[in-house]
C-alpha cells in the first residue's frame, strides 16, 4: 500500500520566552501511515501526541525534519484532513445540523445538498432526531457525535482525532468506537487516533504506535491482528485481545516509570 502520511525525522521544540528555556516536545520522530490505515497513538501525558497531530494537520511546522501527505510536503491545513479535537469546538449559535454543514459551506457545496448530507451524517451518528438542537441542549456524548459528523461529512481522506472520546462515559465511548470502525470501513479513509486508553487503542487500531515520555519518540509500533473485531462479540475478553492490551500496558508502564524517575532527579513530568 502507498504511504498516505510520512513523518521523517521530525523534531519540535517550544521556546518559553519568560524562562528562556526550551521544551523538546518531539525528538526525531519517524512514522509512516499507509493509505486507508487505522493507526492509534498512545503515550504518557505530555509526550507530544497532540503536537504530532497538529503537525500532520498543518497547524504548526516542525523545527526540523519533514512531513509529507501523498508524497508532498505539508504546508498548512486543508480540507483533505479533518481534525476532531478533544473538546467539542462546536459553534454555540448554530444548531447541530448547521454545525455539521459548516465544512460543506467552506467547500462551496450548494444549500440543498448541504442539508441532505448533513442529515445523512447526523443519522449515521444516531442524532437524526436532534438536528435542530443547539450545543447547550445536547449532552457531552451528543456534542462529540456532532463534532465527529462534522468532520466526516465532507469525507476527508485523512481523519485526525485527538482523544475524541476521553470525556465520554464508558458506554457511549464503546458504541462510538464501534461506529467509528464501521464508518472507516465504509469510507476507506486513513485515520490517526490519539488516546490514552490502552483498550481503546487496541480495539480501534490496525497498528498501535507507542510513544516514549518527553521528549516524544516512537517506542514501538505494534500490529494488531484481531480477526473478529467487528462481529459485535465481546472481543475485549479474548486471550488475543488481553495479550495485546498487556503488551501495550508494559510498554507504557516502562515509560511512565522512567518519567517519574526523571522527575525525581531533574524536572517535573506529568504522568497520566
Ligand atoms: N504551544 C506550546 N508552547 C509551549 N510548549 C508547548 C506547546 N504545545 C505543547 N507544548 C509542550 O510540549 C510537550 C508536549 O505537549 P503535547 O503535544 O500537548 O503532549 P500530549 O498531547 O502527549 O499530552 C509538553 O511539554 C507541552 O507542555
Ligand atoms: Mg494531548
Amino acid at each position: 500500500m502507498p504511504e498516505k502520511i510520512e513523518i521523517r525525522g521530525v523534531t519540535k521544540k517550544f521556546g518559553d520566552r519568560s524562562t528562556g528555556r526550551q521544551t523538546v516536545a518531539l525528538a526525531d520522530v519517524s512514522l509512516s501511515v499507509a493509505d486507508g490505515e487505522f493507526l492509534t497513538l498512545v503515550g504518557p501525558s505530555g509526550c507530544g501526541k497532540s503536537t504530532l497531530l497538529e503537525l500532520i494537520g498543518g497547524l504548526t511546522t516542525p523545527t526540523s525534519g519533514e512531513l509529507l501527505l501523498d508524497g508532498a510536503p505539508i504546508t498548512g491545513p486543508g480540507l483533505d484532513r479533518g481534525i476532531v479535537f478533544q473538546q467539542y469546538a462546536l459553534l454555540p449559535w448554530r444548531t447541530a445540523q448547521a454545525n455539521v454543514e459548516l465544512g460543506l459551506e467552506v467547500s462551496g457545496v450548494g444549500k440543498r445538498e448541504r442539508a441532505a448530507r448533513a442529515r445523512e451524517f447526523l443519522d449515521l451518528v444516531g442524532l437524526d432526531a436532534f438536528r435542530d438542537r443547539y450545543p447547550h441542549e445536547l449532552s457531552g456524548g451528543m456534542k462529540q457525535r456532532v463534532a465527529i459528523a462534522r468532520s466526516l461529512v465532507y469525507e476527508p481522506k485523512v481523519l485526525l482525532m485527538d482523544e475524541p472520546y476521553a470525556a465520554l462515559d464508558a458506554q457511549t465511548r464503546e458504541s462510538l468506537q464501534v461506529e467509528l470502525r464501521s464508518i472507516w470501513q465504509r469510507t476507506g479513509g486513513t485515520v490517526v487516533f490519539i488516546t490514552h486508553g490502552i483498550e481503546e487503542a487496541v480495539f480501534l487500531g490496525q497498528r498501535v504506535a507507542v510513544m516514549t515520555s518527553r521528549p516524544g519518540r516512537i517506542k514501538e509500533v505494534l500490529p494488531i491482528d484481531l480477526a473478529d473485531r467487528d462481529s459485535g462479540g465481546d472481543i475485549r475478553s479474548t486471550p488475543e485481545f488481553t495479550s495485546y492490551r498487556h503488551h501495550v500496558w508494559e510498554l507504557l508502564h516502562d515509560e511512565i516509570s522512567r518519567a517519574a524517575e526523571a522527575s525525581r532527579t531533574k524536572e517535573v513530568v506529568e504522568v497520566g
